[in-house]
């Protein structure tokens, strides 16, 4: 049975066809959640007739906080069960999950058989999220990709204090106009997130392996700055935009919907 699995995220919306039969993934896209969300998920669909046949499958389930504007059939889950499932799909033995989104920062803690155990969210402020990073690379001039890159070289470790990102903008503002290097800039706003996260991390029994995920994930120098501040080796997902997109798409045939 092929499954369609969808992500309408606050700030990007996730599909993934995955089959049943032999668990794999068939095809995978995400694109910027538009203000009109359900246009996002039709021209990820059309790429995935275009480039491989895919119609529209029976089985569809939806995710993310605009999970429930499918009109079609389709089931609802939750982000964290979602989650849980596409990480464990990767790696099956992960004792703590690490989502961070454009709004959202979520931590999920598992038991040794992946029940979920306990889970702690942000509420709905944009420290230690991908609008932070998004606000950094868009003073830098730079893109999302490049700020890893940028922060990789920064010498001169500096902090920025403020946890809010309206005030980190005014510092940066301060720092860009005494001629602070970039590369300093970057990396002050990966550990300032990477601390922002621990504290979230610290509300629950946290215990390795310890997976992170959402879009934030694919910053290579935010997860070598999380290893460090937490002396542990933080995995990545292979493409962790997509695992609550996966989750969705697993769980239509394994559980009752939740939302
Ligand atoms: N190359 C990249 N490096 C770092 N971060 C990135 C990169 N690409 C995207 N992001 C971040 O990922 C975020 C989007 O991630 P994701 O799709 O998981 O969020 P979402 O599901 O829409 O949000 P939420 O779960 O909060 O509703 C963007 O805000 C952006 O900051
Ligand atoms: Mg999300």
């Amino acid at each position: 049975m092929i499954t369609l699995g969808i992500d309408i995220g606050s700030r990007n919306t996730k599909i993934v066809f995955y089959d049943t039969s032999n668990q794999s993934i068939l095809f995978s896209a995400w694109s910027a959640t538009e203000v009109n969300p359900l246009q996002s998920v039709h021209s990820l669909l059309k790429q995935a007739k275009n480039s491989y046949g895919l119609d529209l499958p029976e089985e569809i389930a939806c995710t993310g906080y605009g999970r429930k504007l499918w009109k079609g059939n389709s089931k609802v889950f939750s982000e964290i069960t979602c989650h849980t499932t596409g990480v464990r799909y990767f790696m099956p033995e992960v004792r703590t999950i690490i989502d961070v989104g454009g709004q959202d920062a979520k931590i999920i803690s598992l038991t040794p058989e992946g029940k979920i155990k306990d889970f702690v969210m942000n509420d709905k402020c944009a420290a230690g999220t991908g609008r932070f990073l998004e606000m950094v690379a868009s003073r830098l001039e730079v893109s999302l990709d490049e700020l890893s890159e940028l922060a990789l070289q920064s010498k001169n470790p500096l902090t920025i204090s403020s946890t809010c990102v309206v005030f980190a903008e005014s510092e940066i503002i301060g720092m860009i106009a005494k001629n602070t290097d970039p590369a300093d800039i970057a990396y002050a706003a990966h550990i300032s997130i990477a601390k922002r996260i621990i504290t979230q991390l610290s509300a629950v029994d946290f215990t390795p392996p310890i997976v992170f995920t959402g879009g934030v994930a694919q910053n290579k120098n935010l997860v070598q700055c999380l290893s460090e501040l937490l002396n542990t080796t933080i995995i990545t997902p292979p493409n962790p935009e997509i695992t609550g997109a996966l989750g969705a798409a697993i769980l239509i045939s394994q559980t009752e919907e939740y939302n």
